[in-house]
Order: structure tokens, then C-alpha cells, then sequence
């Protein structure tokens, strides 16, 4: 698939936030980079926990960076998993569900979600029927 400038920009930025990741149970680094509609950009990497279900994946810190700064709504996400087998293809690459679910909360409908290694999805693609509070 070939991205355009901004979504090759948002990857490189997912990847490079990738280094950060602090992951001494997997050792599995994850990326994640979110550009706000007015064009900031947000990144993250995951968190583990010695009390292993307090993990924070990569996604979601980059979210929560980005809706405490006031950026909503925003407008594109670039996921990294830096460390993935290359022969298991997609598996490993994809975001989480509960990820998913906070991702389709806080893009902009239509948005790209961008995943390293497997290609370009909407946020709606990847969580139909999202669950909302009207
Ligand atoms: N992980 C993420 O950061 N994002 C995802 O969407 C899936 C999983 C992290 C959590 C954990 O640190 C590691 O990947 C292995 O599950």
C-alpha cells in the first residue's frame, strides 16, 4: 500500500516511539502516534507491570497524551510493532480491542488508522458498531 507524506510521517513517528517502550515481560515493543486535527502529534509506547493485567498498551498512552492536551478531536493513528514476527503477518500487528474502542471515541469519523506492516484501515473498519454513551 502506498501512504501518503503525512501517514509516512505518522508511521516513522510511531516507530521512533517504539524506543521508549518499557517491556521486560515480552519484550515486545509497540509504537503508537496520533496527529490531532490542528495538526500536533502525540506518541506512546506500552507499559508493562510486574502485576501483568496493569499493562498499558502503546495506543492508549498516546491517546490519553493527546486528550488531556486538549486535541480532540483527532484526525489520523500509526501503530508500530516494532518487534513482530514477520512470518505471522497481521497477528501481531493489529491494535487491541480496547484499544480500538478508545481510538473510534476520540478520531474523527473516517479517520485513517494506519498499521505497520499490514496496511490502512478507518477506525470504523476495525470496530463496527462501536459501543457509545448518547
Ligand atoms: N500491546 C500494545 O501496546 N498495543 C496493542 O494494541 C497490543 C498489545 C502491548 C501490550 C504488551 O506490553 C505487549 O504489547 C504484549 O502484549
Amino acid at each position: 500500500a502506498t501512504l501518503t507524506t503525512d501517514e509516512r510521517a505518522l508511521l516513522e513517528a510511531a516507530r521512533t516511539a517504539a524506543t521508549g517502550a518499557f517491556v521486560p515481560y515480552s519484550r515486545f515493543r509497540v509504537g503508537a502516534a496520533l496527529r490531532a486535527q490542528d495538526g500536533r502529534l502525540f506518541r506512546g509506547a506500552n507499559v508493562e507491570s510486574a502485576s501483568y493485567p496493569l499493562t498499558m498498551c502503546a495506543e492508549r498512552v498516546a491517546l490519553f497524551q493527546a486528550v488531556n492536551a486538549g486535541a480532540r478531536p483527532l484526525a489520523a493513528c500509526a501503530v508500530a510493532c516494532v518487534d513482530a514476527k514477520p512470518e505471522l503477518g497481521a497477528a501481531e500487528r493489529m491494535p487491541c480491542g480496547a484499544c480500538r474502542q478508545l481510538l473510534a471515541e476520540h478520531l474523527a469519523p473516517g479517520s485513517a488508522v494506519i498499521v505497520d506492516g499490514v496496511g490502512v484501515y478507518e477506525i470504523e473498519e476495525l470496530l463496527p458498531q462501536a459501543f457509545r454513551l448518547e
